[in-house]
């Protein structure tokens, strides 16, 4: 019984093997895209695999570097690394341990404590700068550095190991997040960050030089269909404090910007990033939902 299922088992995972270097072979890095898609749904169909190729220990030792450096992301991996930063625990359903993030005793200036302190972006910004941008005041202060940097300047294997606590063990997330969020997380960095200082006023929070004829349009298009003509029909606090599509707009540009091209964790809600808006659109709907009711 044991053998025989060992061996269906190791037949399949033969079989995907060829497939991904036939993938690989033939489109080149980019037949990598999302190990996790094409090994799923095309799992059975490598059975067939086993009267091809068998991979030589050097083959497989050089996909899997290929791997390791970072195949070329989907674009809604990417997305969805943007919501793990947003809440890894939402998106990927994990556990966030007890207590406060190890770094958060590096600071005393953010009360907060408990889930929020393991969130990505309480440490490095929805406008990803950190000490460096919104979050250079307030009570999310806490002088941590942001992401922007990393992502424009450090390669995707680099902030993976980064991720994975190479240069500080209090900073790997490798035990609580699988090996797919890490990729995801370190694409979304290195592959999708923008610099929000061009289109956000800091000082007023005013969207800069958008469109708000155009952001209605798109808002009727898309966000109406859930959020309701006015954004009253989800409400995101509760009902002493209401908490809208337009209240957010106002009051954090920066993190609706971010949900609306990745997505809100756990949510039905669509990714910007993949249907393909332009940060410019981004920023126009930003603009129309500032004038929709906070209250
Ligand atoms: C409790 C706060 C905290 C949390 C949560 C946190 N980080 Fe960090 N992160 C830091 C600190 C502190 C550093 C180190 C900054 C330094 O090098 O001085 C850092 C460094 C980084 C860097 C390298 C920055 C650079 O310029 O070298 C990246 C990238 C990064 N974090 C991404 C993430 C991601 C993605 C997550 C979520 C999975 C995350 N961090 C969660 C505090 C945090
Ligand atoms: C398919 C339905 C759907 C569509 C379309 C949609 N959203 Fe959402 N959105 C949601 C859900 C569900 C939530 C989470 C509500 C909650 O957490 O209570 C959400 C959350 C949000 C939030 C975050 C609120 C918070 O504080 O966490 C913002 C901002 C937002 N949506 C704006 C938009 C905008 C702008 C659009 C159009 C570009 C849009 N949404 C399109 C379903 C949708």
């Amino acid at each position: 019984m044991i053998k025989s299922r060992w061996s269906v088992a190791l037949g399949s995972l033969v079989g995907i093997l060829a497939l991904l270097l036939l993938l690989a072979g033939c489109e080149g890095p980019q037949g990598l895209q999302g190990p996790q898609g094409s090994a799923g749904p095309q799992g059975p169909a490598g059975q067939k695999g086993d009267a091809g190729p068998v991979p030589s220990e050097s083959q497989l030792k050089a996909l899997i570097a290929e791997q390791l450096r970072g195949a070329p992301a989907t674009v809604s991996s990417i997305a969805r690394g943007g919501r793990l930063y947003d809440s890894w625990a939402k998106e990927a359903k994990a556990t966030v341990p007890a207590g406060n993030q190890s770094l958060w005793a590096l600071q005393t200036t953010n009360t907060r404590t408990g889930a929020d302190t393991w969130r990505c972006k309480e440490c490095h910004g929805w406008d990803y700068k950190g000490k460096g941008g919104a979050y250079s005041k307030g009570s999310h202060l806490t002088g941590f550095v942001g992401v922007y940097d990393a992502g424009t300047t450090k390669s995707q294997q680099q902030i993976l190991e980064i991720l994975k606590g190479a240069t500080d063990s209090r900073h790997d997330f490798s035990k609580l997040l699988d090996a797919q969020s890490l990729n995801e997380l370190s694409a979304f960095l290195s592959q999708s960050l923008i610099n929000e200082t061009p289109y956000i006023d800091y000082a007023t929070k005013k969207p800069i030089g958008a469109d708000v004829a155009r952001g209605k349009t798109r808002y009727d298009g898309t966000c109406a269909a859930c959020h309701g003509a006015n954004g009253k029909q989800l409400n995101f606090g509760d009902a002493a404090a209401p908490e809208y599509v337009g209240t957010l707009a106002a009051d954090n540009p920066w993190e609706f910007m971010h949900k609306v091209r990745y997505g809100q964790p756990g949510a039905s809600m669509p990714s910007g990033l993949v249907t393909n808006w332009s940060i410019q659109d981004v920023a126009d709907v930003l603009a129309y939902s500032q004038t929709l009711p906070a209250k």
